[in-house]
């Protein structure tokens, strides 16, 4: 068995101790990372019965369970992920990278033609460990969320999306002032502390 490194294993003792990787066990999310999306709609009221909805990197598939409680069976959801995932009703699901063409084309054939209301992204590269790779990396993804939300988004609909604070983070808060009335970054309390992630919240698509 390979020997753990330090910082593995001190997530290890953090992850089993972590007062949101219980509550998760005991509700039954799929995910810590449900408390993030919450706590952010406890005070911005994203998602509303009846919305149409996509969730990029969705899996294991805690923001898309917690979504489709409240969207229920009036709306729709669309959710992907490079990973697999275990279905969800009321989810419809692409697996694949979203930085192919082809997996894009999917997500958008599923979507339809009608616009959304609301999209999520929660995406976040396997780290490699190197800050500038890392770093690259995540803010390519971001930068597909928000061009994929200029595609897809109705006119006045919102962006949640994960950012990693670093080179090209300011780059990015701009492009989103461009296009959204409203723009807030967001670290909400499930977030880790240490953790450079942040969300960047945009509301009133094309309202500018
Ligand atoms: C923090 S997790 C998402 C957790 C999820 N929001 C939840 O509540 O369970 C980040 C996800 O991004 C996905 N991801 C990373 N790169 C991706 C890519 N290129 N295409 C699609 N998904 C990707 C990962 O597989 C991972 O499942």
């Amino acid at each position: 068995m390979p020997k753990r490194t330090k910082s593995s294993a001190r997530w290890l003792a953090e992850h089993a101790s972590d007062e949101f990787v219980k509550r998760a066990q005991r509700e039954g999310w799929r995910s810590r990372a449900v408390f993030k999306l919450a706590q952010i709609h406890e005070t911005e009221r994203l998602l509303r019965p009846g919305i149409r909805c996509v969730d990029l990197g969705a899996a294991p598939g805690g923001w898309s369970q917690y979504a489709a409680r409240i969207v229920g069976g009036a709306g729709r959801i669309v959710a992907t992920d490079i990973l697999p995932m275990d279905a969800i009703p009321g989810v419809d699901f692409v697996q694949g990278d979203f930085r192919e063409a082809a997996v894009l084309e999917a997500v958008l054939a599923l979507v339809g033609a009608p616009k959304v209301d609301l999209v999520l992204s929660d995406m976040a590269p396997n780290m490699a460990g190197i800050d500038a790779v890392d770093q690259a990396r995540s803010l390519h993804l971001a930068e597909l969320a928000l061009e994929f939300a200029d595609h897809v988004l109705a006119p006045g609909g919102d962006l949640l999306l994960k950012l990693f604070q670093g080179a090209g983070f300011d780059q990015i808060i701009r492009d989103a002032r461009g296009r959204y009335g409203r723009v807030v970054t967001k670290k909400p309390k499930a977030s880790r502390s240490r953790s450079p992630e942040i969300y960047l919240l945009a509301r009133q698509f094309g309202m500018v």
